[in-house]
């Protein structure tokens, strides 16, 4: 997991890319390093690379003078072979070969041992160090036939940029790891991401699988997996820079939790078809399919398997179909029967092992839908239909808009496969499509309590533990509260279905155990909080406005929209994110990098 960059044009490129590498740290921030073509003598390499954050590099470099030419590549870590150390930090550097990965090499012990054979001294722990070896190994006055050569031996996932000052380009290729291209004037950028590059460009090529891509200043000359040039399909980026930076606000994480209204909107535009009381959805699947349907089983990790979750209730009752929800790295796919459709939720594309259970269902022959906010990440090219979320990018490490556009997606899927099953009449599935209209309105409505909910959060910011409890819908928000609590504030959260406190958790609450009641549907819930009250606890419920009861029961109420259950699970999950934000901003923590997290987990 991490992020790479590469420039190659008429201006200093070590500037260049520490600018571009700032915008990855989401993406890993454990280590940093930069490799470029040296002015002093020609055909060498200067190369900067340490632990720790990027602006501290550059830091360095700047004292340095800012060395190189206009040729260099980049990097930033999250480990997954060896420490964050200098040494393990990228690039990777084999004589004047220096080399970028992003990805897991999976057999690099073998190949390590065969290198050391043949006299070849390593200086990593990492896996990514022998692909440099190789790349040495093979050149002879052909960068792009020596990456062949040393690619053709990797088994593993890759997203690489090479740079040997000798060759009069620079090389990137992927399998199976993120990688775009950016043509701009007098210069070429490759990034993991898009954000990285779009101050400089916005005509973008996002690389396929196989694919080698040769970075002049001026060209891009693009191959295919068998070596064959192929046209560039250049994409223009409309969303603005803007959209990538924090926009005012002090953490991403708040301007993305601001940003749902928007998120909802999108995701629903051009979907809804009010008349004839349906959805228009990409899903690679006929009505004839859909009716065959007889089970659903969904993979995802984190967040993503909470909205798996939400799921759960809401197919069950909009379209008649029993869902099997799995964390993605414990999936067990023997027991996908025909007739299953199967349903990957990743906002990301990327998460490793999402991607490998979606492989494994692939293999019994299911029908596959992924659910991503990301156009051309990976699970697009594996899945037989997307439902794209358009939240935007997103780039505090804790997922919020995107996690309730899934919702939104998933709201919008159930119709879909309720009408396609007739398990909805035109008229039900009309009546909650007009309410899905008005979701993003309500969710205003919720961020407009702000206040209030930042009040309670700093009122209990300190608390040890927190216990958050939801029945029906709102089991899944409840697990995601806590979830987020852990994650942004690190307070040790619990997520129960609120049936579930007495059989065992209860005899964790006290008076200094907060508990967060997810209330706004149904009436049950009243007596879990009865429990935790008569145990001392405080209880902050988020309840719909005007329901008196819980005002009786719960020490501290928060009002919010009535709707159905089902769309108050979104506006219980806004609350409890601005729950969790204002908690962490009140203890002061980096709240869009938590300690040991990163954005995207590209490694099993
Ligand atoms: C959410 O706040 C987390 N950062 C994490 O649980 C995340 O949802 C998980 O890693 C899955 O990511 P994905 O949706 O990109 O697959």
């Amino acid at each position: 997991m991490c992020g790479i960059v590469a420039y190659i044009g008429s201006e200093k490129a070590g500037p260049i890319l520490f600018d571009t590498l700032k915008r990855l740290e989401y993406r890993g921030y454990d280590s940093a390093g930069v490799a470029v073509k040296s002015q002093e003598s020609k055909d060498s390499l200067e190369v900067l690379k340490s632990a720790g954050r990027i602006a501290d590099l550059e830091k360095v470099y700047l004292k340095l003078g800012s060395p190189g030419e206009t040729v260099g590549i980049g990097h930033t870590r999250w480990a997954t072979h060896g420490n964050p150390t200098d040494r393990n930090a990228h690039p990777h550097v084999s004589g004047d070969v220096a080399i970028v990965h992003n990805g897991i090499i999976e057999n690099y012990l073998e190949l390590r041992e065969s290198l050391e054979e043949m006299g070849v001294q390593f200086q990593s722990e990492t896996d990514s160090e022998v692909l440099a070896h190789l790349v040495r190994m093979y050149y002879q006055g052909d960068l792009a036939g020596a990456v062949t050569k040393a690619l053709g031996q990797v088994e593993g996932s890759y997203a690489v940029a090479i740079l040997c000052p000798r060759s009069p380009y620079l090389v990137c290729a992927r399998r199976d790891s993120p990688l775009v291209l950016g043509m701009g004037k007098d210069a070429v950028y490759a990034a993991s991401d898009v954000p990285a590059i779009l101050s400089y460009t916005r005509d973008i090529v996002r690389m396929k699988d196989g694919e080698m891509a040769l970075l002049y200043k001026d060209k891009i000359e693009l191959r295919d997996a068998s070596g064959a040039s192929k046209p560039l399909e250049l994409e223009k980026i409309e969303w603005g820079v803007d959209a990538a930076e924090k926009g005012g606000y002090p953490h991403f994480m708040l301007k993305e939790i601001h940003e749902q209204p928007r998120a909802l909107q999108e995701t629903f535009a051009g979907r809804i078809l009010e008349i004839e009381g349906d959805v228009r959805l990409d899903l690679g699947m006929t009505d004839f399919e859909i009716r065959s349907l007889n089970r659903v089983s969904i993979v995802a990790c984190g967040t993503s398997y909470h909205a798996g979750l939400f799921a759960k209730y809401l197919f069950s009752r909009a379209a008649g179909l029993p869902v099997d929800v799995e964390v993605a790295s414990e999936f067990q796919h023997i027991q996908l029967r025909p007739g299953t459709l199967l349903i990957s939720i990743t906002q990301s594309g990327e998460t490793a092992d999402t991607l490998l259970a979606l492989k494994k269902s692939k293999v019994c022959g299911v029908k596959t839908i992924a659910i991503t906010n990301v156009v051309g990440s990976t699970v697009t090219g594996l899945a037989d239909g997307t439902i794209f979320t358009r939240a935007g990018p997103e780039i505090g490490v804790a997922a919020t808009k995107t996690f309730t556009a899934q919702m939104a997606a998933l709201l919008l899927l159930a119709v879909r496969l309720g009408k396609a099953r007739n398990y909805l009449t035109p008229d039900q599935a009309r009546k909650m499509l007009m309410e899905f209209t008005r979701l993003p309105g309500l969710v205003q409505s919720v961020l407009e309590k702000r206040e209030e909910i930042k009040a309670i959060a700093e009122k209990y910011a300190y608390a040890e533990c927190y216990f958050f409890i939801g029945r029906d819908f709102l089991y899944p928000i409840a697990l995601e509260g806590a979830l987020k609590l852990k994650e942004i504030a690190y307070i040790p959260s619990e997520g129960y279905a609120g049936g579930e406190l007495k059989h065992g958790p209860l005899a964790l609450i006290t008076g200094k155990t907060p508990v967060v009641a997810l209330a706004t549907c149904g009436k049950k819930v009243q007596s879990n909080i009865k429990e935790v009250r008569a145990r001392g606890a405080d209880v902050i419920a988020f309840a719909s406005e005007d329901d008196s009861d819980i005002v009786k029961v719960a020490s501290t109420v928060v009002e919010l929209p009535k709707t159905r259950p089902a769309l108050s699970a979104v506006l219980c999950a806004v609350a409890v994110q601005l729950l969790a934000y204002y908690t962490a901003n009140k203890l002061n923590l980096p709240i869009d990098k938590p300690r040991n997290l990163a954005k995207c987990v590209t490694v099993e």
